[in-house]
């Protein structure tokens, strides 16, 4: 299972990097605006930043809804680095330019997936990534772990090689659950990916260990 991270911040990405465990970037227009990052050639130079410091994928969203604006921004984005993954709306004119990007061999990572139909449509266009955002299905009463699993059964019915990137990940439950699934990637906050180092046993084990040597040791 792949661990990406989902921010445009660059220190949590540097320490989430540090960690060794990273597989990746995703960003969207809501996280850049978050980090104050606005203008065509700051949001480029972000992700160029952003590129150097992680080994894997990076998830750059395009703006544009009409067909010829996204595949316009997105061939901007994918020249920038080869780790850059344009990233879609699912809209019609987004299926159209995934297909587009694919017979170009420009990697795409199908945003905003809330249903199974939507999921079917990204794998058969060809994108490499399909992002169902979980979390914001459980904020309206609706399953999201439940999207993952039919996604998978669908997508492995037929052998489909889009991978599934299950994102708005919360909480460490979230990762957990997404792992027993088979979703191949799961995006979220450091915080959630923090959350899975913890355990009270470890501390108070620790706690014990390390005294236990101190006494052996005379200390
Ligand atoms: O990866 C999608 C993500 O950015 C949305 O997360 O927490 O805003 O629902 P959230």
């Amino acid at each position: 299972m792949k661990f990406f991270i989902d921010t445009a911040n660059l220190v949590q990405i540097r320490e989430a990097q540090d960690l060794g465990v990273l597989d990746g970037v995703t960003t969207n227009p809501s996280l850049m605006a978050k980090e104050g990052i606005t203008g065509h050639d700051n949001i480029i130079n972000h992700y160029k930043a952003i590129c150097d410091i992680v080994e894997g994928d990076v998830s750059a969203e395009v703006i544009a809804i009409d067909y010829a604006t996204i595949i316009k921004e997105g061939e901007i984005l994918a020249a920038l680095n080869p780790k850059i993954v344009v990233k879609v709306p699912m809209i019609k004119e987004g299926i159209r330019a995934i297909k587009y990007f694919s017979s170009k061999g420009i990697k795409t990572n199908c945003t905003l997936v809330f249903s199974a139909g939507q999921a079917l449509l990204a794998a058969k266009a060809g994108a490499t990534y399909v992002s169902p955002f979980i979390g914001r299905l459980d904020d309206i009463s609706t399953d999201g772990l439940g999207l993952i699993s039919d996604i998978r059964l669908i997508y492995d019915n037929y052998g489909f090689q889009t991978q599934i990137l299950a994102a708005s990940v919360r909480h460490p439950m979230h990762i957990i659950d997404c792992a027993k699934l088979g979703a191949d990637v799961m995006t979220g906050p450091l915080s959630a990916i923090l959350a899975l180092l913890k355990h009270p046993l470890t501390d108070s084990g620790l706690q014990q260990f390390l005294a236990d040597h101190a006494k052996a040791a005379g200390q």
